[in-house]
């Protein structure tokens, strides 16, 4: 009896051993399968899979990639950064894209000859309109097809074979994206950077949304345009989860928005939600309790939107830690069995995985204890939990041993800062004398999403380790002794353009030093009034507030002229501001942190063990210099195949890769007209596999691009 135990016992060990190369037959995934051959859905499938079976292009003969074309968009704007963050869709030998100012594009995807083009804001001055991230899709099985996008505060339906909007659909196909919300519309900015998953005729989509709208989650008739559902992600009374918010919660708290995309499991109709942190990003006293459904992820009925279950990552989230990127519906191997589970990267470098039914960890959890809050009326959540396995992909702690010496002669300045900031735990809550954010505000993982095998169970993902601080201010403090329109500036505008107008370090929010010299008082009452890119808008604020405003700008030290009366009707009533989002840097402009920087992990999924972890992109001068590879920040995910290949661009290098899934070895790569962030998409025309990327740049202070390109392998 023992023996035979034993033997089972081993025969389990010899299973999980050989899991990686276990043969395809034994798997309840058919591999073959269109939703793996195809490319019709955002990151590959609706499951969020970021995975291909097409073969052709495989380890042998990678190195005979070539570009098959380049399409320029045409839509580079001098002196303003723009990006392209989109994964397009290959349907019938046809790619949809979006340009870097939003315009919806058809392509043919073996030659990149324009079809189509599509401008939602025809007419207007181009400027940067914030991102796209990819479109939804539904035919009505009588071969017309409707592509879904969001552009400025419209989602719009068009006809894909024409790119013009569908008549039939809202107001002459489009409709006002903050239908629903049901708060004084007035002040509600509310658009989308990545698209929503069709189920049946329902088109589920999440939203980005500005000034604490609210972040239901909203399902659309696909024919009409009409509400179908709503799930509010902030419980109203009598909701579930509605005790864990102050009462009134519901009216005034905002964000608790799902942005980075859903997945769908279609056959049990249920789709999948990651829900961020609400807002105010850093300061929960005006919210006290675990804030459900904050940072969270929610399963959802498709066809009703009631809740199936929900698991929070962060309770009373008050660093920002959103779930960042679609989750990857999966099926592994755990205990002997096969279980659909479903696995959701965070921002804090770990990857959780459920049971895609109920919602139970697969493996087991831990509590991690936080620090408690000094700053008035905050109450820190007591504990958070994460999982003991897999363990984290990226450094969550940060030591005086870890300060970087890539810059000679910056160290002692790097600890005299360390000293003075909070360092203690990956859960110290934000502080007047700064706090360490890391792995970073960017993650850990990010918006490009982890690619998952389902050949091997082992998924794919990229991730930054990147140190930043993040200072509170007390906006008495702050206000008192200052005249009233830095005042406002301080409360609304210090959190991106910074508290002294340098804008945050790389470019991410530009300086306003010297604006009045660049732009107009019209254009400068336009930009902050209407939003611009990812600004949003000003419009709550007085005639006199703004007045005001660019007078400051125009002249800060000039003394104030008007004086104005501050309402500040829906500004930020909280006692805390904060200095922005800060990278921490060396003098060299190098993170603080020893490398790695960025790196690409492949974690096995059925055991929960890592299989292998690198450096993620390069700095050419730190190699020149003797200095292994440090990787570099990145943005934009990677795709998996059956070829033996993981492709992924998202390096500051703004280089395209491709790495062996196996080993981590690096295979090919190839210098990009600009950086590579945007996830790639792999398909086959015609007998022939293509990969493309956007190569739209403009992050982590790179040049803006307007580029997709396809590559293949060579002729003969
Ligand atoms: C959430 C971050 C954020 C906040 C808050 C914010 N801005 Fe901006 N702002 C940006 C970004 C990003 C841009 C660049 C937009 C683009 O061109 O795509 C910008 C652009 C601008 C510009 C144009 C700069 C140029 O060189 O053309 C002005 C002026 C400006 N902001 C003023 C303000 C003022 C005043 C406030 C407060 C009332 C404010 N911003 C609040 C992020 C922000």
């Amino acid at each position: 009896m023992i023996s035979r135990i034993i033997n089972v016992f081993i025969l389990v060990i010899f299973i999980s051993i050989t899991g990686c190369t276990q043969k395809v037959q034994e798997s309840p995934i058919d591999l073959n399968h269109e939703q793996y051959r195809t490319w019709h859905s955002f990151l590959g499938d609706k499951e969020g899979s970021q995975y291909s079976s097409l073969t052709q292009i495989n380890r042998e003969n990678v190195h005979q990639l070539e570009v098959a074309w380049a399409f320029s968009t045409g839509d580079l704007i001098d002196g303003v950064r723009t990006e392209i963050q989109v994964n397009p869709l290959i349907i019938d030998g046809i790619l949809y894209g979006t340009s870097p100012l939003k315009k919806a594009f058809a392509l043919k995807a073996d030659t990149g000859e324009l079809i189509w083009k599509f401008d939602p804001f025809e007419g207007e001055e181009p400027r940067s309109r914030g991102v796209n991230r990819g479109f939804a899709t539904w035919s009505d099985g009588d071969g017309h097809r409707r592509l879904f996008y969001v552009a400025g505060h419209r989602l719009y339906a068009l006809d894909a074979e024409t790119g013009l909007p569908v008549e039939e659909f809202g107001d002459q196909g489009s409709i006002d994206f903050s239908i629903g919300l049901d708060r004084d519309a007035l002040d509600i900015r509310v658009t989308a950077t990545s698209p929503g998953v069709v189920y049946e005729d329902k088109l589920i989509h999440g939203s980005r949304v500005y000034n604490l709208a609210p972040g239901h989650i909203r399902a659309f008739n696909v024919r009409t345009g009409e509400i179908e559902w709503i799930f509010r992600t902030i419980p109203y009374p009598g909701d579930y989860g509605y005790e864990t918010w102050p009462p009134d919660a519901w009216t005034r708290v905002g964000n608790t928005n799902s942005w980075p995309g859903m997945s769908l499991d279609a056959e049990r109709g249920i789709v999948y939600a990651p829900v961020a942190s609400p807002g105010h990003d850093f300061y929960g006293g005006d919210r006290l309790g675990e804030n459900l459904f904050g940072s969270s992820l929610v399963a959802l009925n498709a066809a009703t939107g009631e809740r199936v279950w929900h698991y929070q990552f962060v309770r009373h989230d008050i660093w920002d830690y959103d779930p960042p990127a679609a989750p990857n519906l999966i099926t592994i191997r755990r205990n002997g069995r096969w279980v659909d589970a479903v696995s959701q990267t965070t921002k804090t470098g770990f990857v959780y995985v459920f049971d895609r039914e109920t919602g139970e960890p697969l493996f087991p959890m831990t509590e991690e204890e936080v620090p408690p809050s000094d700053l008035r009326g905050e109450k820190a959540w007591p504990s958070q939990p994460v999982p003991l396995k897999p363990l984290p992909f990226a450094r969550r702690q940060f030591s005086e041993d870890d300060i970087s010496t890539v810059t000679p002669g910056a160290y002692d300045a790097l600890l005299q800062r360390f000293r003075e900031i909070h360092t203690d735990s990956p859960w110290d809550p934000p502080s007047t004398q700064g706090t360490l954010i890391f792995p970073g505000f960017d993650g850990g993982a990010e918006w490009g999403g982890a690619a998952f095998d389902p050949e091997t169970g082992i998924l794919y993902v990229n991730s930054n380790e990147m140190p930043w601080i993040l200072e509170m201010v007390e906006t008495d403090a702050m206000a008192a002794g200052m005249p009233r329109a830095e005042q406002i500036y301080a409360i609304n505008c210090a959190i991106c353009h910074g508290s002294n107008r340098t804008g945050a370090q790389h470019g991410a929010n530009p300086s306003l030093v010297d604006i009045g010299e660049r732009l107009s008082t019209d254009e400068l009452y336009e930009v902050i009034h209407d939003g611009r890119g990812v600004m949003p808008s000003f419009s709550f604020l007085s005639k006199n507030e703004l007045d005001g405003i660019i007078k400051f700008l125009q002249d800060p030290d000039a003394p104030e002229v008007t004086p104005i009366e501050i309402t500040m009707s829906r500004a930020p009533q909280v006692p805390y501001s904060n200095t922005g989002y800060n990278r921490w840097f060396d003098p060299e402009g190098y993170p603080a942190i020893k490398p790695p920087w960025g790196t690409l992990n492949a974690i096995d999924l059925n055991t929960g063990e890592h299989v292998w972890n690198i450096p993620l992109g390069e700095f050419r001068e730190l190699s020149e210099r003797g200095i292994p590879q440090t990787g570099t920040e990145n943005y934009g995910g990677p795709v998996v195949t059956a070829g033996g290949l993981v492709f992924i661009g998202a390096t500051a290098d703004e280089k395209f890769r491709v790495f062996d899934k196996a080993t981590g070895e690096l295979l090919w790569e190839t210098q990009l007209p600009a950086g590579g962030y945007a996830t790639p998409a792999v398909y086959e025309v015609d007998g022939r596999q293509y990969v493309v990327i956007a190569a739209g740049g403009g992050k982590v202070g790179t040049k803006s691009g307007d580029t997709y390109v396809a590559f293949t392998l060579s002729g003969e």
